[in-house]
């Protein structure tokens, strides 16, 4: 009863900010993002029934602690679905370098899922799968689905309505994503609390939710006809919006350092000089830079140049979950 999965991150476009239910994670917006090939978790599980406990080992180090459990309490969504008692042991490589500020949840658990799901025996497909993910991480359930996703809210108290869907292919358009990695030794307010505290004291989120909509009927727009500063355009607005839900949250918080700021001007500097490129930001002060193949080379030599940026990291759209022969 063994399976190994690989998933890939992803990149929210129309981000996900705010829970409509914390237990079965319920977001209160539909979100969108792009798959990409750079940053990916692969995980084994094996069910057993010598195990006394389940144990969950990442990048060759045995965790405890908060982390440990959001992974078991995983497994006991996948132990009810299966109808079986029965523990497992769970083994993971982060090929998302932790400190390129990639939520490393989205293909932790999207890969956990695949894995877990296939080990114990159960059949789901990717519908099936994405609901149930979603409930370890929400942002991993887009990430059972290569190229561009959206995850339905769905409008059901139980989530059953409440999945990723394929919006187009990788295969669609090669959009590129530079990750710009800053030094930072900033306290982390977690996604998960970060989101909570915006719901529950900001004035400025019912703004948030009713301008989705909008947002995401054109970015699917854009991505269809490929229009590159379309999608680009409604990305960076929709990420400052989000962020700035934050400013108004008791007490208020933001994300950003000196230096995300100094990218943010750099990548509107390079827009001036005619280079199509547009900024994107989740829950960390790095930021993650849209462009089109052409420009890789300026792209990347002038974000390699701002003072305060330790790395870039490049990606293209990458591919849904993959399934690994066992050894
Ligand atoms: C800002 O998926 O990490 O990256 O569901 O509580 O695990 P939980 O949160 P998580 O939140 C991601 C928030 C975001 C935007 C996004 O990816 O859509």
């Amino acid at each position: 009863m063994k399976a190994t999965a690989k998933a890939h991150t992803n990149i929210a476009l129309i981000k996900y900010w705010g829970k409509r239910d914390e237990t079965l994670i319920l977001p209160t917006n539909n979100s969108l993002s792009v798959t990409l090939d750079g940053f990916y978790t692969t995980t084994s599980v094996e069910f057993n029934e010598q195990f006394t406990k389940d144990t969950f080992v990442l990048d060759d180090v045995s965790i405890a602690g908060e982390q440990y459990q959001r992974v078991a309490n995983f497994l006991n969504l996948v132990r009810q679905l299966a109808g079986k008692e029965i523990y497992a042991e769970v083994k993971s490589t982060n090929a998302v370098p932790t400190a390129a500020g990639f939520a490393s949840s989205a293909s932790g658990f999207a890969a956990l899922a695949a894995a877990s799901t296939k080990a114990i025996g159960l059949k789901l497909d990717n519908t099936e799968l994405s609901r149930l993910t979603r409930q370890g991480s929400g942002s991993a359930c887009r990430s059972i689905f290569g190229g561009f996703a959206e995850w339905k809210k769905g409008e059901k108290d139980d989530g059953t309505d409440s999945f990723a869907v394929p919006i187009t292919p990788k295969e669609h358009w090669d959009i590129r994503v530079a990750a710009v990695v800053l030094s930072s030794k900033m306290k982390k307010v977690s996604s998960r609390e970060g989101m909570k505290r915006t719901v529950d004291t900001s004035p400025f989120f019912q703004g948030w939710v009713d301008s989705i909509p909008t947002d995401l009927a054109e970015i699917k727009e854009g991505i269809f006809a490929k229009d590159f500063e379309k999608v680009g355009q409604i990305a960076e607005a929709n990420c400052l919006k989000m962020h700035a839900t934050t400013l108004g949250a008791q007490p208020p918080f933001t994300y950003w350092l000196d230096t995300t700021v100094t990218v943010m001007q750099t990548v509107r500097a390079l827009r001036e000089q005619g280079i199509p490129a547009y900024f994107t930001i989740d829950a960390g002060p790095n930021v993650k830079v849209l462009y089109l193949p052409e420009n890789e080379e300026e792209v990347q030599s002038t974000l390699r140049n701002i003072p305060g940026v330790t790395d870039v990291k490049l990606s293209r759209v990458g591919q849904g979950i993959t399934y690994l022969e066992d050894e």
